[in-house]
């Protein structure tokens, strides 16, 4: 017998997520001696509203919590992840877009702090709507990301791509420029279609564009375990993706929109809130899978 056993501690329930694998316990990382050269992870759903920036927001707070310097890449032209932040997009002279139209800019000049200790973002504004349009006839049009973020990919540890709605240029250069993909999914009836035709173009990008890219999880948000339906939709999920499908599941509360209202992560908006330890695992998660430094 153990002394764990002993003492009773062996019998302790173990915890389950929603398709009934055990948890593991998600140790806090260590801090890093040094920082860089980033993994660049794209935030991918063409579906809208199904929780990307909100998980790009709080992951990246998370994270640089846990001592990582992030950046997040806003390449949305609606500019939530900047807006989100704090970051006052209508004032700005450049943004994501003036780095990807006009190569004499320092992608270093665009860049912006936050209030959160260690997060910076490339911030966007309603001028990203014309890029896809204008970088349709450039040369590699589609790994312009991928270059613009080269000078800055030693001083961060984690980059985070908020994509757009969409499987246009824009995202294509999201996935071009990453490591790997996270897919936020709703766990609603209609949520599986879309994955299917998203983890198609990540296969294209993978095959034409860039073959180190990989899918790193699939992370269930806006999740009430009260309902049948969101707890089959996720058994659905699972028994197609196995697990990929991440542990940590994000919960439906309106905490996270009184947060993005207030434009701060929900660990400081309500730090003790459920939602705050959501996305705190799943900042654990994500380092102890090898997906972040
Ligand atoms: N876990 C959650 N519980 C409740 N509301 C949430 C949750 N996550 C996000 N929301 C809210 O749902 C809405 C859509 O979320 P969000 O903007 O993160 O999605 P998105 O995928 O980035 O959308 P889009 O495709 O338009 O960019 C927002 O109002 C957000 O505050
Ligand atoms: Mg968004």
């Amino acid at each position: 017998m153990t002394s764990d056993a002993l003492f009773g501690l062996a019998s302790e329930p173990k915890l389950l997520d929603p398709v009934g694998r055990e948890v593991p316990d998600f140790p806090i990382p260590a801090p890093l001696a040094e920082h860089g050269p980033a993994r660049i992870i794209a935030m991918c759903n063409q579906k809208g509203g199904v929780g990307k920036t909100t998980t790009t927001i709080n992951l990246a707070a998370c994270l640089a919590e846990l001592g990582r310097r992030v950046l997040i890449v806003d390449f949305d032209p609606q500019g939530a992840a900047s807006v989100g932040l704090g970051v006052p997009t209508h004032e700005l002279e450049t943004t994501v877009y003036s780095v990807l139209v006009d190569r004499t800019i320092d992608v270093h000049e665009v860049i912006v702090g936050t209030e959160v200790d260690g997060l910076d973002v490339l911030p966007a504004n309603i001028d990203l709507s014309a890029a896809e349009v204008q970088l349709v006839g450039e040369v590699a049009r589609e790994s312009i990301l991928a270059r613009v973020l080269r000078p800055v990919i030693d001083e961060y540890d984690v980059i985070l791509v908020d994509c757009q709605p969409s499987l246009g240029l824009l995202t294509v250069n999201a996935l071009t420029a990453a490591h790997g993909v996270l897919i936020p999914l709703e766990c609603e009836f209609f949520a599986l279609r879309g994955v299917a035709l998203l983890v198609e173009t990540i296969e294209k990008v993978r095959d034409r564009l860039n073959p180190r890219l990989e899918v790193d999880g699939i992370i269930a948000t806006m999740f009430d375990s009260r309902t049948l339906h969101a707890r089959e939709v996720i058994s659905r999920v699972y028994e197609a993706f196995g697990d990929t499908l991440m542990h940590t599941v994000i919960g439906r509360t309106i905490k996270f929109p009184d947060a993005s209202v207030a434009a701060e992560p929900i660990i400081t908006y309500a730090p003790n809130h459920r939602g705050a330890a959501s996305y705190r695992q799943l900042a654990r998660e994500l380092i102890s899978r090898g997906d972040a430094a």
